[in-house]
């Protein structure tokens, strides 16, 4: 499949990291760095809190804004909860949905992703979904079923001409945060196998088009050889890109690809 045609996505996920101070540095160091950068798209997934004022320093730049996650509902009797047209009105372009810390310790399904993922499309967001199999998974050789099913079920009724504002991110559980990265050939082997299942529910050119990230322990030193494998066009950064130098370091790997 033509590669030539995806431009590569490098995503931050900030996670719950960086109180407003922090969070307005962060972004300002991110976008002195990067300066004008346009080989490769580049989002902030910041807390909720920091929206706004990450907004204002990225204001004008290639760094496009992200959150990392909304509801399904559009407005309602939901405490705590944010609606996705909520952060499309302050600006937010991306949004993260079903992060596997927020399938494992809030009670993310793959019917919720689904619900999500619709409401976000339909607030007129990008949307970054995330699947990926956990350790005893991979070991009990159920990687390819679990995110086979964790891929059907997100785009379930989603609707050919709404593909290109999905973004998928393999990340598998075991190598988030740990250290702990897959391969190049253990991203390349289940990106590879992701992009096939896009072309199954949907047809080849359509999943030719699609940009595919591998998230889990990506830093400055191994993005190279990972972002060089055929089927993997960017990366979802937790860790590494809570460092303006570290972060850009993987935004200029993705840019010389
Ligand atoms: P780390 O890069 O810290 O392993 O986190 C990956 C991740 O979960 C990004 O969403």
């Amino acid at each position: 499949m033509d590669r030539l045609n995806r431009m590569p996505i490098i995503a931050g996920n900030w996670k719950m990291n960086m109180k407003r101070e922090q969070a307005a540095e962060l972004a300002k160091a991110l976008r002195e760095l990067m300066g004008d950068t346009t080989a490769c798209e580049v989002v902030a997934c910041v807390p909720f809190t920091d929206l706004d004022c990450v907004a204002a320093e990225i204001k004008g730049s290639n760094i496009a804004l992200g959150a990392q996650n909304c509801h399904w509902a559009e407005s309602g009797a939901f405490t705590g909860e944010i609606a996705a047209s909520m952060l499309a009105e302050i600006g937010v372009k991306y949004v993260i949905i079903g992060h596997s810390e927020r399938r494992q310790y809030f009670g993310e399904t793959d019917e919720t992703v689904n619900a999500r993922v619709k409401a976000a499309l339909a607030a007129g967001l990008k949307v970054i979904i995330c699947v990926g199999e956990t350790l005893e998974e991979r070991e009990e050789d159920l990687t390819y079923e679990v995110v086979g099913r964790q891929l059907a079920e997100a785009l379930d009724q989603i609707e050919d001409d709404q593909m290109a504002n999905i973004v998928i991110a393999y990340e598998p559980v075991w190598a988030i945060g740990t250290g702990k990265t897959a391969t190049a050939e253990q991203a390349e082997d289940v990106c590879a196998f992701i992009r096939g299942v896009v072309a199954g529910l949907y047809y080849v050119e359509l999943a030719a088009a699609l940009r595919i990230q591998y998230g889990g322990s990506m830093n400055a030193k191994n993005a190279a050889e990972l972002l060089s494998q055929p089927d993997i066009d960017g990366g979802l950064i937790g860790g590494a890109s809570l460092k303006a130098p570290d972060f850009n370091e993987i935004v200029k790997a993705a840019s010389a690809d």
